[in-house]
């Protein structure tokens, strides 16, 4: 097993100019595969508003909703840095909001948060770090304030936005960020922010000069349900075809008749025959068990020649 990444590693990779590998992640699946396959960072992003509950934007996922994500993911990565996305009026309203939602994320097992916004949450991200947390600033494109932003726009297009996101990174180091995410920008401005900044800069969008790259894992995986395609991602696979077809190939089985073959049927046949041929046999009638529901799955004879009702599940590991 990798040894565990903490804030440490990832100053230690910026130092030797080792790029960190950082995917979004949701679910327990998702996050065991990513880890296997050696990701350094994963976010449990509020994009799963959109991900994994087809919301339009990032606004409608609210905190309890978010713990469970962040606790499914933080129980299958313990070699991975586990970052929780605070979401939408979880820690704009006052610093003890901040605190206590981004608590909730590091009791439920993630190793820091993040929150959108530069200068206007720094009283939020110096009360939470002082609250002994580590918090992740994002800046650029942050769907947070997608109305102000005016849409899926591309920041940090002019000199001036460039001083503005600089100045916004800087006051979040200053107030104790342990790193700073750009989102969705010109490559030569997020590298002028990143070679102002001590702390580690990631990106998503915001090109190859900055210290760690972000995908949503949908993006590369190809599952994602609608028509959001940004220029910067790239697709590794198409699950979501994939899915659709196993599903397709599955119901035309069960509706041939298929599925289930008798490779995926249970029974001996040499120790069911005899009770086949018979079925008023003793044995048998010895262990009915009480009338099921007319919507009770059918019993199962076990080779022993007794009724089992139990669960499918529990059948197998007889
Ligand atoms: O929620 C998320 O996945 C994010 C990334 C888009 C940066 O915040």
């Amino acid at each position: 097993m990798p040894k565990k990444v903490t804030t440490a590693t990832l100053r230690a990779y910026k130092q030797r100019n080792q790029k960190a590998v950082f995917v979004t992640a949701y679910d327990y699946p998702t996050a065991t595969f990513a880890q296997r396959a050696g990701v350094d960072m994963i976010l449990v992003g509020d994009s799963a508003a959109m991900t994994m509950m087809g919301l339009p934007n990032t606004l409608g996922v609210t905190m309890d909703e978010m713990i469970v994500f962040v606790k499914s993911v933080c129980r299958a990565a313990q070699h991975a840095f586990i970052v929780g996305d605070l979401p939408f009026l979880s820690y704009q309203p006052s610093d003890e909001t901040a605190i206590l939602n981004a608590g909730r994320f590091i009791a439920a097992g993630c190793d820091a948060v993040k929150c959108e916004g530069g200068r206007r949450v720094v009283n939020r991200v110096r009360a939470m770090v002082d609250a002994g947390i580590c918090v992740m600033g994002h800046l650029g494109l942050t769907p947070q304030n997608l109305a102000q932003l005016g849409g899926y726009r591309v920041q940090g297009k002019s000199f001036a936005a460039v001083e503005q996101l600089t100045d916004d990174a800087l006051a979040l180091q200053e107030a104790g960020a342990f790193s700073i995410l750009l989102e969705a920008m010109p490559s030569e401005s997020a590298a002028y922010v990143r070679d102002c900044l001590e702390i580690p800069v990631y990106g998503i969008g915001a090109g190859p000069f900055v210290d760690g790259q972000l995908v949503i894992s949908h993006d590369i995986l190809g599952n994602f349900v609608g028509d959001i395609a940004p220029k910067f991602v790239k697709r590794y696979a198409q699950l979501g075809t994939e899915i659709e077809r196993v599903f397709r190939e599955y119901a035309e089985d069960v509706r041939g008749g298929a599925f289930p073959s008798p490779e995926h049927c249970y029974g001996d046949e040499r120790a069911l025959r005899p009770e086949l041929e018979n079925p008023v046999a003793p044995t048998v009638l010895a262990a009915k068990p009480p009338a099921a529901p007319p919507s009770a799955s059918r019993p199962s004879f076990s080779s022993a020649g007794s009724i089992a009702h139990a669960h499918p599940r529990a059948e197998a590991k007889q």
